[in-house]
């Protein structure tokens, strides 16, 4: 019979056994790991998990810049990563946001916020976005009642503007009010990373003459956040009338854990939101969750530290670069249904054979599959993914 102190060890290390081999089975997964859009390893980050900071509780509850009661957090971080992102988009000195479990919740709060805004105004709203958005959008919508308005896609995935005039038209034509109007903005859609015109949009709003105190605009930047201001064409989309932006920190940013950043125009976001105090807490209740995970906010904030805005420069446009020369290699082997978005670090093309889609993890889309080229998906990878495609055809 075994003594309780044999079984213990025996437990110890068929855990640390069955531990190990999935660490195996998890850094053999990330060198193939082509299909979405995460860095699937960082080592970046390593410091943080050998640190002795992986062991503390830290939870950023209520408002970032309202310390609260508690004072195991790290907001003074988390303001820093949001100063930094709230800078390259030009708007540091007139700003709201907060560090969100991911993309999804950003995309929430933007809308959220927007309802509340028209909301305190009296005004009924209405939710367009183009049918290539990402499923949060609908779903969002669906959770806070907001009544939508689902525009077509051309087929590069960005919205057809022909569609979203007639649909604004109509509104125009049937005698109400004109309502709140809430656009999705996307900065790069989910399968084709295509992105929506905002100057297009702006100028279908002005021909119809819809009055501008009526239009809030909510950009989803998940993947793109930190690429976008980087390409060439890039627009200032808080001046051209963003009011909110949501980006993935797990994505292109390389957080290893899921998580995001909103950015709110700072007197939409104080319209929309008044007399938010909890005493308990010691804070103002602004964001959707009300423990957040400080964790989150130091990947972010090392990662930004460390590379600085420069830094993430450098990857985009490597990225940008390596996305064009995965298309070339992919024509080169006359491979069937190449695209890629100007500017864009994502390449569809046919859905390939099974075993190819699950080596290299591929996301598909009916007869689509595609590869987001990331940070780690370098020439080389590229090279021998091409390898592998072109033995199966
Ligand atoms: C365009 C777009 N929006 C939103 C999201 C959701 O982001 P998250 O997975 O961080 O919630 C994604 C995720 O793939 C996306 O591609």
């Amino acid at each position: 019979m075994k003594t309780h102190d044999q079984e213990m060890l025996e437990r110890r290390v068929n855990s640390e056994v069955r531990i190990s081999h999935f660490l195996a089975e998890q850094v053999a997964n990330a060198a193939t790991y082509f299909g979405y859009p995460e860095v699937p390893e960082n080592h970046d980050l390593a410091i943080l998990g050998v640190s002795s900071i992986a062991k503390l509780h830290l939870n950023n509850a209520g408002d970032p810049w309202i310390h609260g009661n508690a004072k195991m957090h790290t907001k003074n971080f988390e303001v820093e990563v949001l100063d930094k992102v709230a800078d390259l988009y030009k708007i540091k000195d007139n700003y709201w946001g907060y560090i969100t479990s991911g993309g999804t919740e950003g995309n929430l709060y933007g809308l959220y916020m927007s309802r509340e805004y028209f909301s305190r105004r009296d005004l009924p709203c209405v939710y367009t976005y183009s049918r290539s958005s990402h499923y949060s959008i609908p779903k969002n919508g669906h959770l806070l009642g907001i009544e939508s308005l689902v525009i077509d896609e051309q087929a590069s995935g960005e919205m057809n503007y022909d569609h979203f005039r007639s649909e604004l038209t109509k509104i125009k034509a049937s005698g109400s009010d004109f309502p709140g109007l809430i656009v999705n903005l996307n900065i790069g859609t989910t399968m084709k990373g295509a992105i929506d015109n905002l100057e297009r949009i702006n100028s279908i709003l002005d021909e119809l003459a819809i009055d501008r105190s009526k239009v809030l605009i909510h950009a989803d930047a998940a993947l793109n956040g930190l690429i976008y201001p980087f390409t060439e064409g890039a627009l200032d989309l808080f001046a051209l009338g963003v009011t909110s932006l949501s980006v993935s920190g797990h994505k292109f940013l390389g957080a290893i854990h899921p998580c995001g950043i909103v950015l709110a125009k700072k007197s939409i976001h104080s319209e929309s939101f008044t007399d938010q105090w909890v005493s308990y807490v010691g804070s103002h209740d602004t964001t959707i969750s009300g423990s957040r995970n400080g964790f989150l906010a130091l990947n972010l904030w090392y990662l930004l530290d460390v590379k600085g805005i420069e830094g993430y420069k450098e990857e985009a446009l490597r990225c940008i670069e390596n996305a064009k020369y995965l298309k070339e290699k992919l024509e080169a082997i006359g491979y069937p249904d190449v695209g890629l978005f100007p500017n864009q670090t994502i390449v569809t093309f046919k859905k390939p054979e099974q075993q190819i889609v699950e080596k290299y993890q591929l996301a598909t889309d009916g007869d689509l599959a595609h590869v987001v080229v990331m940070q780690h998906i370098t020439k080389f990878r590229i090279d021998k993914f091409i390898d592998d495609l072109a033995a199966t055809i």
